[in-house]
């Protein structure tokens, strides 16, 4: 049941009257002394009616201010970011009065529980993003205190705990970005600048962060590490200096031998000589753009697959026919050797081929006349190998790792001689991995070359 505060005060005071009354009534013939107010026994009586008042006043004021002093308490806790316990402010629930300030006052704590949970959870999710993003993130100060820093930061940039300020930060990193120019760019600007660690490649971001009411809070730097689009950048500008100075060559020389054919006054014999020159150029020329189309096929995934089961033994045998007049014109032999019965290869028949010509090509070519090339073939587990051997000049051993890349020449200048393009090798690296094959290269200078082989025998 509830009872009225007001309801009891009024109670009270009119009880307190009553008493007053009946006591003065009673004492006042018998006990209280009329004729001197101030005698020593009115005296005692006033201060014990007095003490009696006090501690009744006493009791009833606690048990009235009880509540509020535990919500002042509470509020207390909730300004300190911690939450009070609401079960025992039911005890004062039987009070009108304060039924509902503790209804209201509960509900308020559980929307201060929920806000602070969501808030909490909302920042933890902040964190883990920031602690897992791949970039790096640090947040600083407007007095340049580092105030967030990512493991990702820490990692790239080498960082410690002891580097806390932007100052330290920029003069580690080398870099020259004044913060107080950061922190005035006009809103939603930034400021983007490269820089190396080692052998990293970063992109570096300064940009100032805001308050509610869009105060600079302070600037945050995000690092990316950029080195793999560096890279590919830097593998794109020397592909196309590469294919630039191949074809200046052989037109520098077309031009030069036309102009002096132009000019006349040459015998039959020279005007011969010159020509030849001049259509091994253009052999040459047509050769690397042929080459250089392929390749471009293979990068815009253009190349067609029409993969179907061959017999491996024709394949090699019919790629042979094709270099016959290649191998014969530097008297080398050339000789297929199957292990038993080779199982059939699951491949793109044209790609095949002119990954056998590359390899049987090279052979021709880097092995002195006279040499010997071996080609054998045969099963291995659950696919065939192609091994090609000669005996010619070898790949140097610091050479062989590169030897798969666009352009890359042990000898430059004897392989233009050849009419190499540098392009043969990657080609036939693409190609074989287009037809889930496998190929390794061993070398010995001035012994020999073994390109090993590997191709699926059914579709996998
Ligand atoms: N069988 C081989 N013997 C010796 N050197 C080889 C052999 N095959 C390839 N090479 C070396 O690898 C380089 C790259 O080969 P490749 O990509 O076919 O280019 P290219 O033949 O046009 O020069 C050649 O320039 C040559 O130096
Ligand atoms: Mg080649």
């Amino acid at each position: 049941m509830k009872v009225s505060m007001k309801k009891i005060v009024r109670a009270m005071s009119i009880i307190m009257v009553v008493i007053v009354y009946i006591t003065t009534i009673i004492l006042s013939s018998s006990v209280i002394d009329t004729d001197n107010i101030f005698s020593k026994n009115n005296i005692i009586i006033l201060v014990v009616l007095i003490l009696i008042s006090y501690i009744v006043s006493v009791i009833i004021s606690n048990k009235f201010t009880a509540p509020l002093k535990r919500i002042e308490k509470g509020m207390k806790l909730v300004s300190e970011g911690k939450l009070p316990d609401i079960t025992r402010m039911k005890e004062h629930e039987d009070f009108e009065e304060y039924h509902e300030l503790i209804e209201a006052y509960a509900s308020m704590l559980k929307v201060v529980k929920k806000n602070t949970f969501d808030l909490n959870s909302q920042q933890s999710k902040t964190e883990i993003i920031l602690e897992h993003m791949a970039d790096g993130m640090i947040a600083f100060s407007t007095s340049k205190q580092v105030v967030h820093m990512n493991k990702a930061a820490m990692r790239m940039l080498n960082l410690t705990e002891s580097e806390d300020t932007y100052d330290k930060i920029c003069e580690k990193l080398n870099l020259n970005v004044a913060f107080d120019k950061v922190m005035y760019l006009p809103n939603y600007q930034s400021i983007e600048i490269k820089a190396e660690m080692g052998e990293i490649a970063l992109s570096i971001v300064f940009a100032p962060f805001f308050s509610d009411e869009l105060n600079p809070m302070g600037i945050i730097m995000i690092v990316r590490n950029i080195t793999d689009s560096v890279k590919t950048d830097n593998v794109r500008k020397e592909f196309i200096a590469n294919v630039s100075h191949e074809l200046k060559t052989p037109l520098t020389s077309i031009r030069g031998y036309s102009e002096t054919i132009m000019n006349g006054d040459l015998t039959y014999q020279e005007i011969m000589r010159f020509s030849k020159v001049i259509n091994q150029e253009a052999n040459r020329m047509s050769k690397l753009v042929s080459d250089l189309l392929q390749i471009s096929r293979m990068d815009y995934n253009k190349q067609v697959w029409n993969k179907a089961t061959l017999n491996t033994v024709d394949v090699i045998n019919k790629v042979c026919e094709k270099v016959k007049y290649e191998a014969e014109q530097k008297s080398h032999k050339i000789e297929v050797i199957a292990a038993g019965k080779v199982p059939s290869i699951y491949v793109d028949k044209s790609s095949i081929e002119q990954i056998l010509i590359n390899i049987l090509t090279n052979s021709i070519k880097y092995t002195p006349d006279g040499g010997l090339i071996r080609i054998y073939a045969g099963p291995v587990e659950n696919r065939v190998y192609i091994k090609v051997i000669d005996n010619g000049i070898g790949i140097p051993q610091k050479d062989l790792e590169r030897i798969f890349e666009r352009f890359y020449r042990v000898d430059k200048a004897r392989s233009r001689k050849m009419g190499g393009t540098g392009l043969g090798l990657s080609i036939v690296k693409e190609m074989v991995d287009g037809n889930n094959g496998t190929i390794n290269i061993e070398s010995k200078l001035n012994e020999g070359t073994e390109v090993t082989m590997t191709f699926p025998t059914t579709k996998e």
